[in-house]
């Protein structure tokens, strides 16, 4: 923790509670403790107090006081993110946005949206999809997720294969600074070429720059109808293949997912048993979506993807007939990281590679597992070239500060750099990929990202110690 920081949140206390009003004010045990985590591996890093503002002004004001008094600010969403940007690794203030979650304004005529940073994704979804439009980007965890935390660290989720991730989405946002002026990045517009990109600077900057407090989405008619499949391989590899032959192919799916067999077998076993059937020798599965407004097409299309696949030794096709068939294999897609993690896979890494080089990513995890004895299961967005890989290491639930660990992750991303990837995809760098930045971006490139952190945020008090140490990388 930074000297100067301990204990000036706590006595500050009475100036917080001014601002956003007793009961928005945490500091009991109970709540620190709740919010001293994220989804990352087993991490906890106590916040002296919580903040839940419910408005632009009360952010504002914190800010001023926190940057007057250089007090560390950690923006959080809902806590679900992989990487422990929501953690509050220097204590001081923890900013929750849970009470600012209104849609402010459906813009019908333009499609688009106006929200509150700790609108909840899949809510968010619901209410423009009654209007008959469609804001695609959905994580695994859209059901608790908030929409600012999805901009902080510029989420993707099964979708963006077909339609892009949050940053594609994102046309303007209003941006508390770190000294509590605020701004608005851009335009609600479609087209901008007016200056620097402020916008797209701040999604996925994980809370570093500035606290994010409106949204504006832009968003697509609602596609009529869909058609999924689940495809299962005897080899993890081929499955690997397939998915780059299939775009080769000409066509698009709306999701291309990939599940390793061990990741379905845990992920059914904690729904409490699946009706997905398994055949003896199956690897794992790829799970293929096409949307449309047009059935025909979409079964032409399916027959074509269908036809490719059988180019790589796949096995029995099985066809999800009905709204309820497919949203049991959503179900067991999107629980997969949360049942891996609970059977003792807790490291998880993000990686992504341009897709044909997915193959030689999953031989190589798997020669990895091999050398270093650690079990691994692999799954996520294959049609995005974007892996998931969840490491179980005996004895080692975490892998901050934990050297032999880290030899091995940076074995691990030396083979993504070395395929032309990168370390992450959807999850963001903060916490505990952090060490690995210089791994696949250069010096010059982290220093010019430092640069413009001190621009934003001269004091070094906005969701200190991520992405990049501001010391070690002058
Ligand atoms: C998923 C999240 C963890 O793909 O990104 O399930
Ligand atoms: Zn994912």
């Amino acid at each position: 923790m930074c000297p100067h920081s301990i204990g000036k949140a706590t006595s500050a206390f009475t100036k917080f509670r001014e601002i956003v009003g007793k009961e928005s004010c945490l500091i009991d045990k109970e709540s620190l403790e709740l919010y001293s985590r994220d989804q990352t591996e087993h991490l906890s890093f106590f916040p002296e107090i919580v903040l839940l503002p419910s408005s632009v002004e009360e952010v504002s004001a914190i800010m001023r006081y926190c940057y007057k008094e250089e007090i560390m600010v950690t923006p959080r969403g809902a806590g679900t993110g992989l990487a422990g940007g929501a953690l509050p690794v220097e204590g001081g203030v923890v900013i929750s946005f849970e009470k600012m979650n209104r849609i402010l304004q459906i813009d019908e005529a333009n499609l688009q949206v106006m929200v509150e940073p700790g609108v909840i994704t899949e809510v968010l979804q619901n209410s423009v999809r009654e209007k008959g439009l469609f804001y695609p980007p959905d994580p695994s965890s859209r059901g608790s997720c908030f929409i600012g935390g999805n901009i902080a660290s510029n989420s993707g989720g099964p979708k963006a294969v077909k339609y892009g991730v949050v940053k594609d989405y994102v046309l303007n946002l209003e941006v508390v600074l770190s000294n509590g002026d605020v701004i608005w990045t851009g335009a609600n517009v479609l087209k901008n070429s007016t200056g620097y990109n402020l916008t797209q600077l701040i999604v996925g900057s994980e809370g570093t720059l500035g606290l994010v407090t409106k949204i504006v989405l832009k968003l697509l008619p609602y596609p009529q109808h869909d058609l999924l499949m689940l495809v299962p391989f005897n080899s993890l590899e081929n499955a690997g293949k397939a998915v780059s032959a299939i775009f080769r192919a000409g066509f698009i799916p709306s999701a291309m997912e990939l599940v390793e067999i061990d990741a379905l077998k845990i992920v059914s076993e904690f729904l409490g048993g699946s009706s997905v059937p398994i055949t003896e020798g199956t690897q794992a599965h790829l799970l293929i979506e096409v949307d449309g407004n047009d059935t025909e097409v979409l079964t032409r299309d399916m027959e074509g993807i269908a036809g490719v696949l059988e180019n790589f030794e796949c096995g029995d096709i099985y066809f999800a007939d009905d709204a309820s068939q497919k949203e049991k294999l959503w179900k067991l897609r999107r629980r997969v990281a949360e049942a891996v993690k609970i059977a003792g896979f807790t490291l998880e890494e993000d990686t992504v590679v341009p897709r044909a080089q997915l193959p030689a990513l999953i031989v190589g995890v798997k020669a990895l597992g091999v050398k270093h004895g650690f079990e691994v299961v692999c799954y996520g967005h294959a049609g995005d070239g974007n892996l998931h890989i969840r490491i179980k290491f005996p004895g080692n639930e975490n892998s901050l500060g934990n050297n032999h660990v880290k030899k091995v992750l940076s074995e691990l991303f030396s083979l993504v750099g070395s395929l032309g990837g990168t370390i992450s995809g959807e999850h963001g760098i903060g916490l505990i990929q952090k060490p690995f930045l210089p791994l696949v971006m250069n010096h010059e490139a982290i220093r010019l990202q430092y640069a413009i952190k001190q621009v934003f945020d001269p004091k070094g008090i906005l969701n200190p110690g991520k992405i990049f140490d501001l010391d070690s990388n002058g």
